[in-house]
């Protein structure tokens, strides 16, 4: 029988791929909610549109509106909640907004799930910012990156939360309510506490999505604004590894629900800022200019991912490796170039 999937920010980056997977590889009815507040999705829509789906509706709605979500969760039998207020700069310019997206607009959801379709999966996309700035870690500065001297598999699920920002605040709360959505209600929840994601469909700023942002300056010969000293490290995982795992776990509903996982490319699949800048550098073959500035707030100076848990649970692990993520989503960039000068005007 065929299902009713909906996911809330479907034509964000993340959003946009994973219908794309699930209108391609399924004949399910895939509903898309989402207000289009975040620049150049609207691109993606058109993009998916194009494709001439049957089975796709786009619907235009915001997150905190409780009213209409009662209405577009009837008959759902998944939903995937990415829609969110995603920058921390902006989180701490308007903490009130980023609250009501994030927190309430998830709370919202998750009521309208329990009260009309209590049988549907919940995967909802949380965020490594939950574990706070993890000043205990012990470090090594190198020449172009924080070293991890300690936990060397990275920062597992059992870290403590320490919410960081507002946007961690929110973020974190939103994923407290998720996971205890299915203690108290029974729902069957997943929460993945996600690292940095890569792919194509993304419009990084300045503000979000560091990779591509990297890479859209670079090829329009812009400086780059570094905040801190640039040897911050992170773990890059492609989105179509991320959709995987979103797979998985709806397989393994009845092992995963209740369950929270960290995801990212792992201690395999890691650069520091100035380490991507060189990596364009030779891919480019071009210099490119940089400009250091203060640290930003709650700025983790290594954050790599334990993948342990997907692995042992679901046998997930990351397939695409952060040089070959890079890389194609460096081509998407340039194929896509004149669209995104509109989006970075
Ligand atoms: N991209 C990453 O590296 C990353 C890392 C960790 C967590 N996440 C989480 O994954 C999810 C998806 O992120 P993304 O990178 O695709 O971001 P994105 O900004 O591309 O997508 C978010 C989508 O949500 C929509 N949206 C924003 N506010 C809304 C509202 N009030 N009502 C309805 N729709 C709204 C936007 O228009 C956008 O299309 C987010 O929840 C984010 O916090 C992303």
């Amino acid at each position: 029988m065929k299902k009713k999937i909906l996911i809330t920010g479907g034509v964000g980056f993340i959003g946009v791929n994973l219908a794309y997977h699930l209108l391609s590889k399924t004949d399910n009815f895939i509903v898309i909610y989402d207000n289009l507040s975040r620049k150049g999705v609207e691109y993606n829509l058109e993009w998916l549109k194009s494709l001439k789906y049957k089975n796709l509706k786009f619907i235009k709605g915001d997150i905190r509106d409780y009213k209409k979500l009662k209405e577009v969760v009837k008959g759902c039998s998944e939903v995937y909640h990415l829609a969110a207020q995603v920058a921390v700069t902006s989180s701490v310019k308007d903490p009130l907004d980023d609250f009501e997206i994030n927190a309430l607009g998830t709370l919202y959801l998750l009521e309208a799930i329990r009260k009309v379709c209590p049988d549907a999966t919940v995967i909802f996309a949380s965020t490594n910012k939950v574990y706070g700035e993890l000043l205990h870690l012990k470090l090594k500065e190198g020449k172009t990156r924080y070293l991890l001297t300690g936990k060397t598999k990275g920062i597992s699920e059992q870290e403590n939360l320490d919410f960081h920002s507002p946007y961690g605040c929110s973020k974190g709360t939103a994923d407290q309510y998720v996971r205890d959505y299915y203690r108290i209600y029974g729902l069957k929840t997943v929460v993945f506490r996600q690292s940095c994601i890569i792919g194509a469909h993304q419009y990084g700023n300045e503000d979000q999505g560091w990779v591509a942002h990297f890479i859209i300056k670079s090829l329009l010969d812009k400086k780059i604004n570094i905040y801190g000293n640039g040897k911050q490290v992170r773990d890059l995982l492609e989105v179509r590894d991320l959709i995987n795992a979103y797979q998985l776990s709806i397989k393994n509903i009845e092992k995963c629900k209740g369950e929270i996982f960290n995801i990212g490319g792992g201690v395999e699949n890691t650069f520091s800022l100035l380490e991507l800048i060189e990596f364009l550098e030779r891919n480019l073959n071009k210099k490119i200019e940089y400009e250091f500035f203060p640290w930003r707030p709650g700025d983790q100076k290594v954050f790599i991912s334990d993948n342990t848990k997907l692995m042992k649970d679901l046998k997930w692990k990351p397939k695409i490796s952060a040089e070959k993520g890079i890389k194609e989503l460096l081509y998407w960039i340039m194929e896509n170039i004149d669209l995104i000068k509109n989006v970075n005007r």
